[in-house]
């Protein structure tokens, strides 16, 4: 009978009534209140940027967007620029005729002038042999070599093989392509995303397309916003609205993840549960019957193939977040991923990236299940995007000098305290 009793999913939870089990398993992590300094000075904000985001491999975007010999993409990140206040860096990301994969400043070697105008997006492909520069007509290869310069002889001593357009450090791990600015990084892009991703080393992204996407810009502190989206805290208050009974129910009325991991180097993963009693309404059991929706599997078992997902077989799993240091969130669940960019603007501007991605439909019905996931996950970001504001005018007030944080809230604790290691460094 006892037996009996063990087996049951719901025993493999972990022990809340009696242990704070992230502090448990990880008690060299000291928890006091964590003063706001991080979230609210403009030297703090400055530091990160010199010793964080430009020694660091940095998310740029994904290969699904560079398919095709020629395919570029743009991408500006407001975070590197060189001076405090100055203009905007952007990058073009390309494949290159070979098939090679590059990165560059998007800044022309004669005067200057940014070469691809296009605008800063986060989805989309274009595709170019050559880039021309609007001012002179200086024109590059889509492997950055400088092709042709208009009345070429008038210059002095013009070398054109080493006027090229200046590459950056650019690397792909499974189906995300990441650039780093140091000149010298410290660590290859496989070092820095260290033991943490192992798990994910077979889970198909590189079948998985972008389904949705949405974009904001928000008056928070890049840290405060990703903080929203790795606790499921918030989720019986914020998400009353689209989700008001699929993860807070009887089982975890505060939605705690089942298991929280930290990493060195700033990575961090978390696993959620849905439910046992939650009972979708008609609509959501009909989509979810027949093929990916948001979170958890198909009930039909289809989508068995993500593996990687639920690194310690929790019960009632619903779907992982995966932190990765410094601003990107992946959270795979068996169907598909969704995922998070945080792009720092200044020390209370940040412009957020979300997105949704599942398998190319093969039949409607899996088209009717991916709009479903994709309306419900758009509905719940908006409602987690919109206490963003509020909680940076709270930290900034002058009314408090820290802030608290409870052991299920332990991976925004470990990504302050990875930043504060950093700066301090
Ligand atoms: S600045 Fe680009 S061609 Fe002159
Ligand atoms: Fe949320």
């Amino acid at each position: 009978m006892s037996t009996q009793v063990e087996n049951r999913p719901e025993a493999r939870l972990p022990d809340w009534e009696n242990t704070r089990p992230t502090k448990d398993r990880y008690p060299e992590i000291d928890t006091p209140p964590i003063p706001i300094e991080a979230y609210v000075s403009e030297d703090f904000f400055e530091a990160e940027r010199e010793k964080i985001f430009k020694k660091m491999w940095l998310y740029a975007g994904r290969m699904e967007r560079l398919q095709r010999p020629g395919d570029y993409f743009v991408n500006t990140m407001e975070v590197l620029r060189t001076k405090k206040d100055g203009t905007y860096p952007s990058f073009i990301i390309t494949r290159d005729d070979h098939g090679q994969v590059r990165a560059f400043y998007n800044a022309c070697k004669h005067r200057g002038t940014k070469v691809c105008w296009d605008e800063s997006e986060s989805w989309g492909t274009s595709n170019r042999k050559y880039f021309t520069c609007r001012f002179h007509g200086w024109v590059y290869g889509n492997d950055g070599s400088l092709k042709h310069v208009p009345d070429e002889d008038q210059f002095f001593d013009l070398n054109k093989a080493e006027r090229g357009l200046t590459p950056v450090h650019c690397a792909v791990w499974k189906d995300f392509i990441f650039i780093n600015v140091d000149p010298s990084p410290s660590q290859t892009l496989k070092e820095q995303l260290g033991e943490h991703v192992a798990n994910l080393k077979d889970f198909p992204f590189e079948r998985l397309r972008k389904t949705g996407i949405w974009t904001a810009t928000m008056n928070v502190n890049w840290k405060v916003a990703i903080d929203a989206f790795q606790e499921g805290y918030h989720v019986a208050t914020v998400h009353a609205g689209t989700m008001p009974d699929a993860f807070n129910g009887s089982l975890n009325p505060y939605c705690r993840p089942t298991s929280i991991r930290v990493y060195p180097g700033g990575n961090r993963s978390l696993t959620f549960m849905v439910s046992p009693d939650y009972k979708p309404d008609e609509l959501e059991m009909w989509v979810r019957q027949r093929g990916a929706n948001w979170y958890a599997a198909a009930e039909d078992g289809s989508t068995n193939d993500f593996v990687g997902v639920n690194p310690e077989n929790d019960p009632f799993f619903a779907f992982d977040c995966h932190g990765i240091f410094p601003n990107l969130l992946v959270d795979p669940f068996m169907g598909g991923f969704y995922g998070h960019e945080f792009w720092p603007i200044s020390v209370n501007k940040t412009r957020w990236v979300g997105s949704i991605n599942f398998l190319t439909p093969e039949k409607p019905s899996d088209i009717l299940s991916n709009e479903h996931g994709k309306i419900l996950l758009r509905d719940a970001f908006r409602e987690d995007t919109v206490t963003l504001d509020a909680s940076q005018e709270g930290i900034e007030s002058g009314g408090l000098t820290d802030v608290v944080m409870c052991d299920h809230e332990m991976a925004p604790r470990h990504l302050y305290n990875t930043v504060m290691e950093k700066v301090n460094s």
